[in-house]
């Protein structure tokens, strides 16, 4: 047995009410397990193992976590494998951000409460990432995060295919009818033909970008492939960091700092990343205390060139992106513009880790600093009355024409009422008029789903319209595009301006000027207000997870997490 009590099986031993019983017990019953004595007598690396049958992007766990053992034997720690929830995006009702947080405390709470003294966190699909960052931010211990990897890309016809940007291009044919039914069901059954994450820049590969950036994944691990072998050597690579780090502790508050995060709001801004990713972001630094401006973010927008080109925004996929030279191909362009002494996981600072050769860049993927392919960032925060705390607009996906227009406002009052009319012929709705969805926002009954990519109504894609401005408190997935803002604070449900625009207003919006505005008067607000009535069920009218959810989500300006997971005396900052 591990005579040192602060490590291995004897941290944190469950409480009997006689020390020397419980450690007798815990050995026992890990000796259950098959364990030598001389296995139990070594520091443990937890490995938080996301494996779920309702999470396709984690199909290969199983094999991966084998190799993240294999690295820590090595590293000479004793490696214990735990479940965490899974958030399998497209198998969770009614969205997958509401179960963040849950997966989040999960996290947080089984790596505090079991006895490891360094931990290896297995993430991939949207919210799993951002997830562990939360937890492992809050718990502190020593932590590489690993992530699994994107898909493979896949062919129809002549054409390559990759979840999820290619699902909605061609969902967006079958409905404006230019394919029929037999050829959708023949696309259904080609976009995701590999285990691993979503083959383009959407929130999962923009996550793990930020996880590497951060300093949380090793260096070059981000963009392998799901299926590569490199993938098994990473997850060797990082079983090894994990158990390194037991003897030279490095905790996530030394990685994830103000400078970090900074870094990974630059690349963010360089990849173009998801918006999804700002939410995540703002939540996990929040955990440290560390607050993400939208100010700030518009300052660095301003100042960070758009160099990667994948889908949605660009033509590429995750594969180039790997191939091409991966988020150290990215930070190298960035360097004049990143703090480079920041520390990772491995102990090394940024800096030194640019330092090294950078091997072969695609430019076809990966674009020069000297020659980028947007002289600004691809996101961009509007305030203005119908923002005052902010909401966010995707420009490196969106049409330039729409960025300095004022329109009629054409309002769906929830996600419920967009399904029943934005199809009818008989909407009254032109190609100028702005699309405003309410309700659908953190608090509301829907949780903030990726609703905000309002589809064009049929009677408008049918004649070729392909964009329109639409505006909502839903978020949007990062695989999606269109001149679409999202994430308006305060939200409709409880009061925010979004919620009193009515049919026929007038909306101005400037994305030069940053703004958002509602052009209707004060007193003719102010009548709005009194009328107005929130769609929110109270929470003390609900039970369970939905209660907590209720009582405590904060809006995206604050990441929506949870007030009490934030560091005492931090919330509330950003309003
Ligand atoms: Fe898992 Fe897209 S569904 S990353």
């Amino acid at each position: 047995m591990n005579d040192d009590e602060t490590r291995g099986l004897s941290r944190g031993l469950t409480n009997y009410g006689d020390h020397d019983f419980s450690v007798y017990l815990r050995r026992s019953f890990a000796s259950s397990m098959g364990y030598s004595q001389e296995m139990l007598k070594k520091p443990i690396v937890g490995i938080a193992n996301t494996y779920s049958g309702f999470n396709n992007c984690h199909r290969h766990f199983p094999e991966m976590v084998e190799h993240v053992k294999r690295g820590i034997l090595l590293g000479g720690g004793l490696p214990i494998e735990f479940p965490t929830i899974s958030l399998g995006e497209v198998f969770l009702s009614p969205t997958s951000l509401k179960f963040r947080n849950l997966m989040a405390m999960d996290t947080e709470e089984m790596i505090r409460a079991q006895p490891m003294d360094a931990v290896v966190l297995m993430g991939g699909c949207d919210k799993t990432v951002p997830a562990q960052l939360m937890g492992a931010a809050s718990a502190d211990l020593p932590t590489v995060q690993l992530i699994g990897g994107p898909m493979m890309t896949s062919r129809h016809g002549e054409e390559r295919l990759g979840a999820c940007t290619d699902c909605r291009r061609f969902w967006g044919k079958y409905r404006a009818t230019e394919i029929d039914k037999a050829e959708i069901d023949m696309v259904e059954g080609r976009l995701a033909t590999t285990t691993g994450t979503c083959a383009v820049m959407g929130t999962a590969s923009t996550m793990a970008c930020i996880s590497e950036t951060l300093g949380m994944a090793l260096p070059g691990t981000a963009a392998i492939p799901a299926v590569h072998a490199d993938r098994l050597r990473a997850a060797e690579a990082t079983g090894l960091a994990a158990a390194r780090m037991i003897l030279n502790p490095i905790r996530p508050s030394q990685v994830i700092t103000e400078k970090s995060v900074e870094n990974a709001l630059r690349v963010l801004l360089a990849i173009g990343g998801s918006t999804n990713a700002i939410i995540h972001l703002t939540a996990v630094a929040g955990r440290l205390g560390i607050r993400i401006s939208l100010d700030r973010l518009n300052a660095l927008s301003d100042t960070t060139p758009v160099l990667v080109n994948l889908k949605p925004v660009g033509q590429n996929y995750m594969e180039d992106f790997f191939f091409g030279g991966g988020v150290g191909a990215v930070m190298r362009e960035l360097k004049p513009l990143l703090h480079l002494d920041t520390l990772s996981v491995t102990g090394e600072r940024l800096g030194d880790r640019l330092e090294q050769d950078p091997g072969y860049v695609d430019r076809r993927v990966i674009a020069s600093a000297e020659a980028p392919l947007e002289l600004e960032g691809g996101l961009v925060a509007l305030f203005g009355n119908l923002a005052p705390r902010g909401a966010i607009l995707k420009r490196s996906a969106a049409d330039k024409i729409l960025f300095e227009k004022e329109g009629r406002a054409v309002v769906f009052t929830s996600l419920e009422d967009l399904a029943a009319r934005v199809d009818d012929p008989e909407l009254n709705i032109a190609a100028d008029d702005i699309m405003v969805l309410q309700n659908a926002g953190p608090r509301s009954a829907s949780g903030m789903p990726e609703a905000g990519y309002l589809p064009i109504p049929k009677k408008l894609s049918s004649q070729g319209v392909k964009d329109m401005i639409r505006i909502s408190d839903a978020r949007m997935s990062g695989t999606a595009f269109g001149t679409i803002i999202l994430h308006v604070a305060p939200e409709a449900s409880i009061g925010g301006l979004l919620g009193l625009v009515r049919t026929g207003d007038r909306i101005r919006l400037s994305v030069a000027k940053k703004r958002i505005e509602l052009l209707v008067d004060e007193a003719e607000l102010d009548r709005r207000r009194a009328e107005w009535t929130s769609d929110i069920v109270p929470p003390e009218q609900r039970r369970g997870y939905d209660r907590l959810y209720a009582a405590e989500v904060l809006q995206a300006d604050e990441g929506c997490d949870f007030a009490f997971l934030k560091p005492v005396g931090t919330v509330g900052d950003n309003s």
